[in-house]
């Protein structure tokens, strides 16, 4: 079942968050919903441009809705992933999504508001809640000055502004992670005084976290040892800080890198443990299990695993479907 992004993040606000996860295909989708109903949790569904442009906008509109009515006890939320203005645009007015990320992080503060406002007007408009982000993610190496190093991570006032002045919905904010395997260096971790400062400002306002994939070093290995050549010192966010992030405000948790991992050590390993097979279903079907395996691992890392009644009670979804 299909439900407001908004709505959905709520629920669990200082109590759990929910994972969001990115998806290019039927596989994933499989998994993705395998997972969830595995572990009775909500999940945040993302697209991204990339995958749009991949699979095909209809295409993966038609995998989700055929999965909903696959695993029609599951609760989830469609959510565009880094959005411009003109794909937010494209996926409110398609009336198929739950919420969009407008991602105008690169651009000077005011220009942010001043397009994230527009976005925000045209998807309230059509019910549909928005993401922004605020901050810079990544970059933030051991060695910057701590200047430099805290220019870049979200500033609590102007972030309480920026909600203010734009009405979004939910907000990505940059704490120290990045996209992608390689986010730390030495003994980095998250910026949790600087989220808790910003809960100051923003108290019951869903924040949400980016790159927060946690490049398990055993996946890393694995991958290597079947012909993978990922750099070894890859290192993604420790899944202890979690349940420290999640009481300072963090209800929305972005992870795509460690599913494109358990991809990528399932078919190198099953190529390399068997050269005589030429059936791709093989494979897939590891995959799929692997990965529901994934998103029930992290729905319990999360708090969210075992939420479903409470989520459904809580969106008034309790009556027949
Ligand atoms: O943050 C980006 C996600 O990892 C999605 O990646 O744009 O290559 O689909 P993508
Ligand atoms: P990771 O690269 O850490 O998986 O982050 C994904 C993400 O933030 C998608 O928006
Ligand atoms: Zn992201």
């Amino acid at each position: 079942m299909i439900v407001p992004t908004a709505d959905l993040v709520k629920v669990g606000y200082g109590r759990f968050a929910v994972g969001a996860y990115n998806i290019n295909n039927m596989e994933q989708a499989l998994g993705l919903f395998r997972g969830g109903r595995q572990a009775q949790a909500p999940l945040i569904i993302q697209i991204s441009k990339g995958a749009r442009k991949y699979a095909g906008v209809k295409m993966l509109e038609a995998i989700l809705r055929a999965a909903e009515e696959m695993y029609p006890e599951v609760i989830f939320a469609v959510h565009l992933d880094h959005g411009d203005e003109a794909t937010c645009y494209d996926c409110i007015d398609s009336g198929f999504y739950s919420s969009v990320m407008i991602d105008a992080s690169h651009e000077p503060f005011e220009k942010n508001v001043e397009i994230t406002r527009r976005v925000v007007e045209r998807a309230h408009a059509k019910g549909v809640s928005v993401e922004a982000e605020l901050g810079m993610l990544g970059g933030v190496e051991e060695d910057v000055r701590v200047d430099e190093k805290h220019a870049l991570l979200t500033d609590p006032d102007q972030a309480a502004e920026f909600v203010q002045r734009t009405g979004c919905d939910l907000l990505a904010v940059a704490i120290g992670t990045s996209h992608g395997a390689y986010k730390f260096k030495g003994r980095q971790t998250l910026h949790l005084a600087r989220l808790a400062e910003i809960q100051q400002r923003l108290p019951g306002f869903p924040l949400v976290m980016h790159g927060a994939s946690s490049v398990p070093r055993e996946e890393v290995e694995r991958i290597n040892a079947a012909g993978g050549g990922l750099d070894p010192s890859a290192r993604g966010v420790d899944e202890n800080e979690f349940a420290r992030a999640v009481p300072r405000g963090v209800t929305k948790v972005n992870i795509d890198t460690d599913a494109r991992l358990v991809w990528y050590r399932v078919h190198r390993e099953h190529l390399r443990d068997h050269p005589e097979v030429f059936d791709f279903r093989k494979p897939g079907e590891l995959y799929i299990q692997a990965y529901a395996d994934l998103i029930a691992h992290k729905s319990t890392r999360l708090g969210c695993a075992g939420r479903l009644p409470e989520v459904r009670a809580a969106l008034g979804k309790d009556g027949p479907r």
